[in-house]
Formats: structure tokens, C-alpha cells, sequence
């Protein structure tokens, strides 16, 4: 087991790309967070906005646990410019107290309050965070993704 998990959110599978290539690139695990509900079609995009837009509380399929975890990268879509309900649910889930947590999302237009929002719920907050606008057609993708490897082992290396 990796000291490190990325856990992710995704509906159409960028986030998920995302999240397994930095996680290979960082040697850490990598967890999908599963909701209940179903996301697909026009009904789970407009159920999927409304829950976000509301904050409404979840139910995931997955479970999650962060002991013997030293950090967790957290790796959502932003939906109704914030973090995904089941990014919330997986944040109730667990507990965070004593690992760093990092944060990247994507998106189409822009990350909105996507990373503020999360750290109203984090007690210590987001070492470092990373955007990716419409990862699947950014030539500079994997780039900036080994960028962010660096800077969570440099955070991780000054600690
Ligand atoms: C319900 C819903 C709401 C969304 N809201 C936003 C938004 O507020 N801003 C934005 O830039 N993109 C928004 N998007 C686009 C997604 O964030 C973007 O396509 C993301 O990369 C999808 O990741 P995924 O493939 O991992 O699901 C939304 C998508 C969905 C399904």
C-alpha cells in the first residue's frame, strides 16, 4: 500500500484519466468514489446539477478509510462550479485529520468555487491544487499533471 491515494469522482471518465496517470506518476493508490444515485443521460445531468447547485447529501456505493495514509489527493469534476456531492460524501466519510490533502479538479469553462468550497470543509485545508480546462484536448495534460507530482512531493519532502 502506497502512503499516498488519489480518490476520484467522474461521470464521462477525464477526471477519472486524470487521476490514474498522476497517481502512476506519484507511485500512490487510487480510489474511485462511487455514488448510489446514477449520473447518466440528460436526467442525471440536470439531477447531477441540481444536487451540486443544493449541496445536497449523498449515499456512495464505495467505502473509504485514510489510515496509514500520509496524503490524499482529492480529484473531482466541477459540476455547478463547485466540487461534486459525492466528493462531499467522501470528505464525511473520512478522516483527514492527520494527512496533507491536495486537491485537482476539471472542468469545461472554469473551476468556479471548486477548491474554496473544499477547504471550508478541510480543518487544515489544501496543500496545493491543480485546474485542468477540457484535460482531453489540453496538449499540455500530462505536463502540468507531472508538475503537480512535483510540487505534492516537494510539500510532502518539506514536512
Ligand atoms: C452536472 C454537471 C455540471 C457541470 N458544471 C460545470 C461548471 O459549473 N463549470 C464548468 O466549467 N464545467 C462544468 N461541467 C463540466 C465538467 O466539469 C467537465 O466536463 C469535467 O471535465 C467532466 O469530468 P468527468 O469526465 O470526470 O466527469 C459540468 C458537468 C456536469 C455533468
Amino acid at each position: 500500500m502506497s502512503d499516498i491515494v488519489v480518490a476520484y469522482c467522474s461521470r464521462t471518465g477525464k477526471t477519472k484519466h486524470a487521476a490514474e496517470t498522476l497517481a502512476e506518476l506519484l507511485g500512490a493508490d487510487v480510489e474511485e468514489i462511487r455514488e448510489a444515485k446514477s449520473r447518466d443521460g440528460v436526467l442525471g445531468f440536470l439531477g447531477a446539477s441540481k444536487d451540486a447547485l443544493l449541496g445536497k447529501a449523498v449515499e456512495l456505493t464505495s467505502t473509504h478509510c485514510l489510515d496509514g495514509r500520509r496524503a490524499v489527493v482529492l480529484a473531482t469534476p466541477v459540476w455547478a462550479g463547485t466540487a461534486t456531492p459525492a466528493m462531499f460524501a467522501y470528505l464525511r466519510s473520512v478522516d483527514v485529520a492527520s494527512v496533507a490533502v491536495f486537491a485537482m479538479c476539471t472542468y469545461d469553462g472554469g473551476a468556479g468555487k471548486t477548491f474554496y468550497r473544499l477547504e471550508q470543509v478541510l480543518p487544515a485545508g489544501l496543500r496545493a491544487t491543480l485546474g485542468l480546462k477540457k484535460p482531453d484536448k489540453d496538449p499540455q495534460r500530462d505536463e502540468k499533471l507531472r508538475a503537480f507530482a512535483e510540487r505534492i512531493r516537494g510539500a510532502l519532502a518539506a514536512e
